[in-house]
């Protein structure tokens, strides 16, 4: 047997082990989606979702105070308006009076120096539930739709929110929030987060769920990519770079690996982040349920798949589970 073949010797230790990893998961590498709704006191659970609710402001302390005390570092809002009007632009994505706005002030009250990243987006709040303007033929409308995006953006940036994603996958709308920024004196002061890779999924179910923002009409095929479409994402990558992106996401994550690496290559000088989205966690949970795994133990083979393909920030409803794994 050549010497060369045995490799076993070198991770036969757990630290060892360790040192096989280019990159090892840290708190600050996870940012924890959660879903605001306008009731100030709720406390809701989503059938859906495992373990996950949706929060009135006035419960976000019980909520993220022991999270932040175990080393929570950032979270994304979403907004799940219950009570507001929908019509087709949007209009109470930006109402200062809504959930994510007064979840960011209260956030930044609570705990000045956790990072509050906010998805933006016009689904939650549309009457027809699609993520931009549409024209009288139902086709996307893109220039008042990337307006109406840069104006919700800056609303939050405005509001305190140290990052603004938007998820919507309207072309331009990177440019526009960048621009918009810029002008109005905070594009020194707030990260934009794009869903570059964003693909038309099976796995948002439990989410569109969550939020109640599955389109009352149609899909969002003319707007998210195709699974296939790999030349399409690496477009899109490219494009959002050249448009002002300051951190590049891809989402989901699991089946998209080769998309995480190829971004990693696009834009290695960018922050990478991948959304490991509800499908896929709501499918390691049942899963568990099953035997088919340990969950604790999968989670993590999640997490290194992701960082081993070139990640740098995770968005999982893992969160608060890893926060009490890492400190075992
Ligand atoms: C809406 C949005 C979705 C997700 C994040 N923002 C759903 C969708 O595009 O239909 C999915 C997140 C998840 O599944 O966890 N713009
Ligand atoms: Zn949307």
């Amino acid at each position: 047997m050549e010497i060369s073949s045995i490799l076993q010797g070198g991770y036969q230790h757990p630290l060892s082990r360790s040192w096989q990893q280019n990159k090892t998961l840290t708190k600050s590498m996870l940012m924890y989606p959660i879903f605001i709704t306008d009731d100030p006191e709720a406390s809701t659970a989503i059938q859906a979702l495992p373990g996950q609710r949706r929060w009135g402001v006035n419960r976000l302390e019980e909520f993220i105070g022991p999270l932040v005390n175990k080393g929570l570092k950032s979270v994304i809002l979403f907004g799940v308006p219950v009570n507001c009007v929908k019509d087709p632009v949007g209009t109470s994505a930006d109402d200062q009076q809504g959930p994510v706005i007064l979840a960011i002030r209260k956030l930044k009250e609570l705990y000045p120096s956790l990072y509050i990243a906010c998805d933006v987006c016009l689904c939650e709040y549309t009457s027809h539930g699609h993520c931009g303007v549409l024209n009288e033929d139902g086709a996307i409308n893109t220039l008042p739709s990337v307006a109406r995006l840069a104006d919700v953006a800056l609303a939050y940036a405005k509001a305190g929110a140290d990052c603004v994603a938007p998820s919507d996958m309207m072309d331009g709308r990177i440019l526009a929030i960048k621009r918009k920024l810029i002008d109005v004196g905070y594009g020194n002061k707030c990260t934009l987060m794009s869903y570059s890779a964003k693909f038309a999924s099976s796995l948002y179910g439990p989410f569109r769920k969550a939020a109640g923002s599955a389109p009352a009409f149609g899909d969002r095929k003319c707007y998210q990519l195709p699974p296939g479409g790999k030349g399409l994402a690496r477009r899109a990558i490219r494009r959002d770079v050249n448009e002002g992106a300051d951190i590049i996401m891809v989402k989901p994550g699991m089946p998209y690996l080769d998309i995480i690496a190829d971004a990693a290559q696009i834009a290695p000088d960018h922050p990478l982040a991948v959304y490991q989205v509800s499908g896929e966690f709501a499918m390691i949970v049942a899963g568990a349920k099953a035997g088919v795994y340990d969950l604790k133990t999968m989670a993590f083979e999640s997490a290194q798949a992701f960082l081993r393909a070139g990640c740098t920030l995770i968005l999982t409803y893992f969160t608060p589970e890893f926060l009490d794994w890492l400190d075992e």
